[in-house]
């Protein structure tokens, strides 16, 4: 810390601060219309000046020097301020200083005492409306460039710049053109700095920013869309959304957002919003009836499923959306009310091969490491994921860290965003990740880049690995994987020689025949440099799909594991459990979800309770999924639209989404936050808590939890490792992470500083071989179909296809290399049909270099188009997580 004089007040700031931030530390407000504090300071408005050891300074720019003395109230002091910012404000319309403006120039007038008629300009240079959530009025643009440097030093995108000369200067789209036409990815950054309201949101969030937000009625609330976990601060209006803004002290997002969390609240109000029960009646028409019906007659339909084919004839899919309570309570009223383990969530479909992979390398089920990590990595290793699009706030930070001089290696087939950064591109054939992964352990054991004190110290397996990588020599895997020889070497002496490399990674390692083996190789190269539970690196971290992917599974909606992963088979935690439930806990693992369809196919479950997931939109091979549904006899749903599952299903109940609830989330770094109502839900819809808690009653069962805080407190006596979490903690502290045992110690963000968590303490080095895909190309099908997300949409679509998302991607593209578009006759916008050993999807073809040659990529945002049906059943050999990453396809124009 360094020890300053402002105005006569002694203030300790850190090391590097401005003087602006020394000035604000002290309580003291001045002007600053060319500074943010998420950004770089340019020192071009001069409205901050103070004076400092007797000179005159723009605070943003001048460090805070050890000792000292500023002063900022002198009279000429003020008068220099008011100057500046009042010539500032004569260049811009009356509008400018409208009595009802929010803008930081607006309120710097009033306090400075500079009148509205301050505001003198003529205007006339028009404005953009071009872009569903992002709207531009040149004319109260004062070129200060902080929308500019947001979009490139926080967002990553440079799809800003300043445009003219003197005061004609204003900021525009860096393609020329209208704004919806550029490279913005509407996270918002720019909107949210403006300093004026040249740069807004429109409607009823217009000119709000997390600088001028109100802070009556302000909700804070984590996101509910990917995993990363924004911390948001939402305005209403009128009992409605008004604005979504960035928490500028998030945790994770840093004052940051993308335009999911950002903008894509639309769907709240839709008229498509599901508000009443609804049950379906003998002609097969799904009509609204009250809540006490509806929830007897699935309670009539559970009773008469356990009468008939035993408690083993009731399943339950747990929604990775809903929140850690509501996720307790599920796998709670499955294990206490009707008997059986039969509950599993949507990890199933995504990272639970990395609960597996890493819970066997390092011992438990969840990411290493902090993300606050990364900032001090030196290479990034990025595997099989696309955070620029999925995890937008992530990636933006990766991006940060490699603008700021890391080293940066891609693995992914694709061409995708970080990869245009990336030192080395490794660009592995589809369902070959576990022989690159080898290949690079290959040669980190080569060329000696390995830790041997800590393999010694703290791993087992050596011997087995070395035995099995000399048969990964570069040039196999280069023939195995198609990655050249040269590049799989460049690559693994960068991760080799780095002080603290990094690996983050996605659903193109998990989503294969051989995930868990794929993520346990990715583990490999930490522990053989070491690189994981030391200081020397950031270990292995999974991004995670969904906002409460990761909290679904702590909280025991998994068919072998209760909260906080002790096993069913296992006598302790199913003792634990039962103490605090009071019954006892079945022994027998439960049906995992592909399980739970094929009994239903084979006529053995006899009801299924789908609460949040659109199975027959998401899950693969689309068409067995509605055989299954269509063959169980009782299929209750709890959903906010009548979704593609909802529509095969016998009951629906309406329910709340993420901002119309209470509780908490669990995000990819494992970091507990609340989640909080910022409205109520429509109609009658309940929340999923309420929901189950009402079905026990109404079946006999008080199942305790009164509230979402009892939950998570009940939680914490069923497993040890939440102990010290609660909702009033958690209220005063922000982001808890786990493992958190005790309410008087913070949790551990960073793990196995002193020991893994396996059973004899050490990291465990795997040596699985590598095996192909469950599929490959051939001539009847001879392209590989890779799937994932788009940046402006979100798994099933049913939140973001409705609102301006919608306007920002509004087709579902089958992306196809030239050379295979020419090859099959596909030009470029047209019609082409997508057919597959499983089904068949119609798409709208782009051309595009992005994907290699022989692969195609779509994603799943649009269930009309019926990419789900053309995926396999081919799942991970220990999980069963879906092989949504390799499918060989055919394509035909028309
Ligand atoms: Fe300091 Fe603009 S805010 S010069």
């Amino acid at each position: 810390m360094t020890g300053i004089e402002v105005d006569g007040t002694g203030v300790d700031v850190p090391e590097g601060a401005s003087l602006l931030a020394a000035v604000r530390m002290a309580g003291i407000e001045l002007p600053a219309l060319c500074s943010d504090d998420r950004l770089s300071p340019v020192g071009s408005c001069r409205t901050c000046l103070v004076r400092a050891d007797g000179r005159i300074a723009a605070a943003c720019v001048t460090p805070a020097a050890s000792g000292v003395h500023v002063e900022t109230a002198t009279e000429d002091l003020r008068q220099l301020r008011r100057d500046a910012v009042e010539l500032i404000a004569s260049a811009l319309p009356p509008r400018a200083l409208a009595a009802d403006s929010r803008s930081e120039l607006a309120q710097a007038c009033r306090s400075l005492g500079i009148r509205p008629g301050a505001a003198r300009g003529t205007g006339g240079r028009g404005g953009d409306e071009s872009h569903p959530y992002v709207h531009l009025d040149r004319d109260l643009c004062i070129a200060c460039g902080r929308c500019v440097r947001m979009c490139a030093e926080v967002q990553g995108t440079f799809a800003l710049t300043l445009t003219g000369r003197g005061s004609d200067t204003v900021v525009a789209p860096g393609t020329g053109g209208p704004w919806a036409e550029s490279d913005c990815v509407a996270c918002g950054g720019c909107v949210d700095t403006c300093p004026t309201g040249a740069i807004t949101e429109p409607g009823p969030g217009q000119g709000l920013t997390s600088a001028n937000r109100p802070t009556a009625g302000l909700t804070r609330t984590t996101c509910g869309y990917c995993g990363v976990g924004c911390s948001l601060e939402v305005t209403t209006r009128d009992g409605e959304v008004s604005a979504v803004l960035p928490a500028r002290d998030g945790p994770v997002n840093q004052g940051h957002a993308c335009v999911k969390g950002r903008f894509a609240h639309g769907y709240l109000a839709s008229p498509e919003r599901l508000t009443r029960p609804l049950l379906r009646q003998r002609d097969g028409r799904l009509e609204p009836v009250s809540w006490d019906e509806a929830l007897g007659h699935v309670a009539r339909g559970l009773r008469e499923a356990v009468d008939t084919g035993g408690s083993d004839a009731v399943a339950a899919i747990s929604s990775a959306r809903a929140t850690n309570e509501e996720n307790y309570l599920v796998q709670k009223f499955m294990r206490v009310v009707i008997g059986t383990n039969n509950v599993d969530n949507c990890s199933r479909l995504c990272h639970s091969p990395s609960a597996a992979g890493l819970t066997a390398s390092f011992g438990l089920s969840g990411g290493t490491d902090s993300f606050d990590d990364v900032e001090r990595s030196d290479c990034l290793l990025v595997v099989g994921a696309n955070p620029v699009e999925a995890h937008p706030v992530v990636g933006a930070r990766l991006l940060q860290r490699v603008l700021h001089g890391a080293r940066l290696v891609v693995a992914d087939p694709r061409a995708v965003g970080l990869a245009l950064h990336a030192d080395v591109h490794l660009r592995p054939r589809p369902g070959t990740n576990v022989a690159l992964f080898h290949g690079l352990a290959h040669v980190l054991l080569a060329e000696g880049l390995i830790d041997e004190e800590f393999l010694r110290e703290r791993a087992t397996g050596l011997p087995e690995l070395t035995e099995l990588l000399a048969d990964y020599p570069p040039q196999q895997v280069a023939d195995i994987t198609g990655v050249p020889a040269a590049d799989l070497v460049a690559a693994a002496r960068l991760y080799g020689r780095a002080q603290r490399p990094a690996i983050v990674y996605g659903l193109g390692v998990t989503e294969h025949l051989h995930g868990t083996d794929g993520v346990r190789a990715l583990s490999n190269l930490a522990i053989l440099r070491g690189a994981v539970g030391t200081n020397n690196g950031y270990g292995v971290n999974p991004l995670r799909g969904q906002n409460n992917v990761q909290g679904a599974s702590d909280m025991g909606a998994l068919p072998d594991l209760l909260p906080g992963y002790g096993k069913v088979t296992d006598p302790d935690p199913r003792s634990r459990a039962e103490a605090v439930w009071g019954v006892p806990v079945p022994h027998r693992s439960g049906l995992r979800i592909p399980d739970m369809f094929a009994a239903a196919r084979a006529g053995d479950l006899r009801a299924l309770w789908v609460i949040g997931e659109d199975v027959c939109a998401t899950d693969p091979d689309a068409n067995r999924v509605a055989q299954a549904l269509n063959a169980c006899p009782l299929v209750v749903c709890n959903e906010l639209f009548l979704s593609e599952t909802a529509r095969h299903a016998d009951i629906v109940l309406p329910v709340a989404s993420w901002l119309e609830k209470d509780g908490t989330f669990v995000n990819f770094d494992r970091r507990f936050q609340r989640v909080r109502p910022a409205v109520p839900p429509p109609g009658e819809a309940r929340t999923d808590f309420d929901v189950v808690r009402s079905l026990a009653a109404v079946m006999g069962v008080d199942l305790g939890c009164a509230t979402p805080a009892d939950a998570l407190a009940e939680c914490g006596r069923v497993a040890p490792v939440f102990a010290g979490l609660s909702h009033n903690r958690l209220d005063r502290e922000g982001a808890i992470p786990w493992p958190c045992p005790d309410l008087g110690r913070p949790g551990e963000a960073t793990l196995y500083a002193d020991r893994f968590a396996t059973p004899d303490g050490r990291a465990h080095l795997a040596a699985a071989p590598y095996l192909p895909p469950g599929e490959q190309p051939d001539d009847d099908y001879p392209l590989v179909l890779v799937t994932g997300r788009r940046w402006a949409h979100y798994n099933s679509g049913s939140m973001t296809r409705r609102g301006g998302n919608l306007e920002l991607d509004p087709v579902d593209f089958l992306d196809i290399h030239p050379d295979d578009a020419i090859r099959y006759d596909v030009r470029d916008g047209t019609q082409v049909s997508v057919e597959s050993r499983h089904g068949q999807a119609r798409l709208t073809a782009r051309v595009s270099e992005q994907t290699a040659s022989g692969q195609v990529f779509c994603s799943f945002h649009f269930p009309a188009s019926g990419v789900n049906s053309l995926t396999s059943d081919h799942a991970d050999t220990v999980t069963s997580c879906p092989e949504y990453k390799v499918t060989a396809v055919r394509v035909a124009a028309g």
